[in-house]
């Protein structure tokens, strides 16, 4: 639903598909009760580190976007108008968690209600530089309108830091890349955004450590077989989910000068290895079936969305569906069975 009474344009609602960023809410009493002993010196010097506040006048929006977008061309806009505003969901569902986390655990488990709230103030930042930024293009979302009526996802205190430790890593990866690319061919920085990426990227590669220091202090989320199998699953779902998202934006990814494939691989294979620091296991991404499966799936994810986008009978449609889902559901179940890479034994080693 678009308002259209004022400008900018205020979107009320995203789309939400399987692929869309989720919001999440789980069991603020188990977070109270669990026991971050082992690694409460990390998470002490994680809130020192953000007290510092080393981004405080990092998201201003400088001289640089004082100035007409219009030359940017049809294309090119409504990609990057779709990539922000995912972009923006994406923050600020981190944004709405965090907030929730600090204010149930305030009196509670004092040192993580510091620490999320911290964290909840950096994805604030975030979120409303990125908002700004789509108001430059006469558009913004509706955060206060999207917090009461977006859908929330339950999940268990376990999977939420096995995903958000991904969620924040991939963001890291995802931003310093493209920074890293940009400098190296700023004729394709269109608008400054990008520019602020590297300091940015480390807000979230701090979360990140602190979702490891979580991770690390439950025992339970990286020894033994369930612990493998769960680590599996969301090194998994995350990588599949974000080799489907960014073949879908490849319009996006042309304009910044970046080859869709070759960008995905990159933060996949990136994130994978960083993510050895704190899962009992990774992904074997260097398998040769690896990506060329999840080529499949990206594949059959955009036939999906032309089945569902034609004008076909329902039921028509469905049966075209039914295939593709089987066909996608098999190569994943197949990569879900290679053989893994053990980062505890390679923890030892290192050591
Ligand atoms: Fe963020
Ligand atoms: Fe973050």
């Amino acid at each position: 639903m678009v308002s259209t009474a004022s400008k900018p344009v205020v979107k009320t609602t995203t789309e939400e598909t399987l692929l869309s960023p989720r919001f999440y809410t789980t069991d603020f009493d188990a977070i109270a009760k669990m026991d971050i002993s082992s690694q409460e010196a990390e998470l002490k010097a994680a809130i020192a580190e953000m007290k510092a506040d080393y981004n405080r006048n990092h998201f201003v929006r400088d001289e640089e976007f004082e100035q007409s977008w219009d030359s940017i061309d049809e294309k090119t806009r409504r990609a990057f108008i779709d990539f922000l505003e995912r972009s923006c969901t994406s923050e600020f569902s981190g944004f709405i968690l965090f907030k929730e986390l600090s204010r149930k655990l305030k009196g509670r488990n004092p040192i993580l209600a510091e620490v999320f709230h911290l964290m909840a103030r950096d994805e604030a930042r975030h979120a409303g530089f990125i908002n700004k930024a789509m108001s430059d293009f006469n558009i913004s979302l509706d955060l206060g309108y999207l917090t009461k009526n977006r859908t929330y996802t339950f999940f268990k205190p376990e999977w939420v830091i096995y995903a958000v430790y991904l969620s924040e890593k991939i963001g890291y990866w995802r931003y310093i890349l493209m920074y890293r690319h940009l400098q190296k061919n700023p004729e394709y920085q269109f608008y400054p955004l990008f520019k602020k990426f590297e300091n940015w990227c480390q807000d979230e590669n701090r979360h990140g450590d602190i979702f490891k220091a979580l991770l690390r202090s439950q025992p339970s989320m990286w020894k033994g077989w369930k612990a493998k199998l769960w680590a599996k699953f969301f090194l998994l779902s995350v990588f599949a989910t974000h080799a489907l998202t960014v073949r879908e934006r490849a319009d996006f990814y042309e304009a910044v000068g970046l080859d869709a494939e070759e960008y995905d691989r990159e933060v996949i294979r990136k994130t994978n290895e960083t993510s050895a620091r704190a899962f009992p296991l990774t992904l074997n991404v260097e398998h040769p079936q690896f990506f060329p499966r999840l080529d499949r799936c990206s594949k059959r994810n955009e036939k999906m969305k032309e089945i569902a986008q034609s004008s076909k009978l329902k039921p028509v449609k469905f049966l075209q569906k039914l295939s593709l889902i089987a066909a996608t559901s098999f190569d994943l179940l197949y990569l879900y069975c290679l053989k893994s890479v053990d980062a505890e034994a390679l923890r030892v080693t290192v050591r």
